[in-house]
């Protein structure tokens, strides 16, 4: 027993030894770090095929062929592994695992060893565990796309460090904890999805300085609190979601001053008081959810007939809406009337 422990320790040592060669041999080429990197990775993820998805993830190293050895060497590069792609120096800069089966964390991937990432999408797989906080380390990265997984952490304040985000979409998830306020210093930000998960505590008003939001989906969560009037600073924006949530108080009237909004979905909240007349003055909204709330149903539909009206009276005569159409939005916007 105890000469097999020694074998086995001898022969853990000497694997340590190889990778440790490995590891010197490989820094002398440009992407080896990151080579070594995702194969650290690819070692802790379960597949339900063995990984066959990701059977290009191979260095052919350690190999008893010593032919292989320099060929090996010279020739890795991650460039045309399964969901990897490279910039023209052959640094990688995107990878997309999207829709692959896989199952594992990300606590073994060496976040720090891919400065040049852009793109970062593990969406529709079952990764569970944290979102690492060093995740703060792809300081180039554009696009973060984790929706439907199983992550069960808070959103790390690194994220903050992720200065030239334009998507981040942690959608259907676990996620628990406030939003982070550093979110708010993300100055590019376009879309920002947090839907499906259990975050709690206010909406942050800050987030009214994130002036190219787009896109601004928080629901549903357990988000308490007022709906920010400084969300009215958002004058790009398209679609604010924030149903099925624990919002009080009124619908904030600078609401009216965004133009640009097709979509304001608050059912399922406890929002009460007046509806702004300025909501009036949305005349490019074509989709208006406030059902389940404290709102007396007579406004409603009048905030509703209200709208339609503006939209008629702006729109081409091909483009009006229907009866139909009208009919649909107003059962939508109250859902007990009829
Ligand atoms: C995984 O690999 C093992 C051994 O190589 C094999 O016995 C097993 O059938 C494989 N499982 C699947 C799901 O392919
Ligand atoms: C590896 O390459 C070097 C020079 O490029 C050469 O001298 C050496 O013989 C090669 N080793 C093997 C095992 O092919
Ligand atoms: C990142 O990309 C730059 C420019 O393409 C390159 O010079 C650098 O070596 C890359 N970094 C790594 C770690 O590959
Ligand atoms: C990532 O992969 C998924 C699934 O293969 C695909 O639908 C998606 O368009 C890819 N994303 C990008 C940015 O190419
Ligand atoms: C980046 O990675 C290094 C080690 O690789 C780590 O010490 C550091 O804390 C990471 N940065 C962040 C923001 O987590
Ligand atoms: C938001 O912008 C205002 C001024 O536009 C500034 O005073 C405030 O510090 C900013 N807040 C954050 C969290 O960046
Ligand atoms: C943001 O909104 C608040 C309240 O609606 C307003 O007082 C403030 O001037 C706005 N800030 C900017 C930078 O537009
Ligand atoms: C609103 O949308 C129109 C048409 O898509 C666009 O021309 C305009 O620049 C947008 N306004 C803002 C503030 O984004
Ligand atoms: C936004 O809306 C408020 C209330 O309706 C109004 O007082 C304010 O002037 C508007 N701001 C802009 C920049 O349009």
């Amino acid at each position: 027993m105890y000469t097999l422990s020694m074998k086995k320790a001898i022969s853990i040592q000497y694997i340590i030894m190889l990778l440790a060669i490995s590891v010197s041999h490989i820094v002398a080429y440009g992407s080896s770090e990151e080579v070594l990197a995702l194969l650290n990775w690819k070692v802790s993820l379960q597949h339900e095929n063995n990984n066959s998805v990701l059977a290009s993830w191979t260095s052919g190293f350690p190999n008893k062929e010593t032919h292989s050895y320099n060929k090996t060497m010279s020739t890795i590069s991650p460039c045309n592994w399964y969901g990897v792609s490279c910039n023209s120096d052959g640094s990688i800069n995107r990878l997309n695992l999207s829709s692959s089966s896989l199952t594992g964390t990300l606590n073994s991937f060496s976040f720090s060893s891919f400065p040049n990432l852009t793109h970062f999408e593990i969406s529709i797989n079952n990764f569970y565990g944290i979102v690492p906080p060093a995740i703060g380390n792809l300081s180039k990265l554009v696009y973060l796309d984790f929706i439907n997984n199983h992550f069960s952490s808070i959103i790390p304040p690194q994220i903050e460090l992720l200065e030239n985000l334009e998507v981040l979409h942690f959608s259907i998830n676990q996620l628990t904890g406030s939003i982070p306020h550093g979110l708010c210093h993300l100055k590019f930000l376009y879309d920002l999805d947090l839907k499906h998960n259990f975050l709690f505590g206010g909406v942050p008003f800050c987030l009214g300085n994130l002036t190219n939001l787009g896109l601004l989906q928080l629901g549903p969560n357990e988000l308490g609190g007022a709906i920010p009037y400084e969300l009215g600073n958002l004058s790009k924006l398209n679609v604010l979601y924030m149903p099925s949530n624990n919002l009080h108080g009124p619908i904030p009237n600078t609401l009216g001053n965004l133009s640009n909004l097709t979509t304001l979905s608050l059912f399922n909240n406890n929002i009460h008081g007046l509806i702004p007349p300025e909501l009036g003055c949305l005349s490019s909204l074509d989709i208006l959810t406030l059902s389940n709330n404290q709102l007396t149903e007579i406004q409603k539909v009048l905030t509703s007939i209200i709208i339609l009206a503006i939209k008629c009276l702006n729109a081409n005569p091909e483009m009006r809406p229907t009866m139909y159409d009208v009919s649909q939005q107003i059962s939508g916007i109250c859902a007990d009337c009829f």
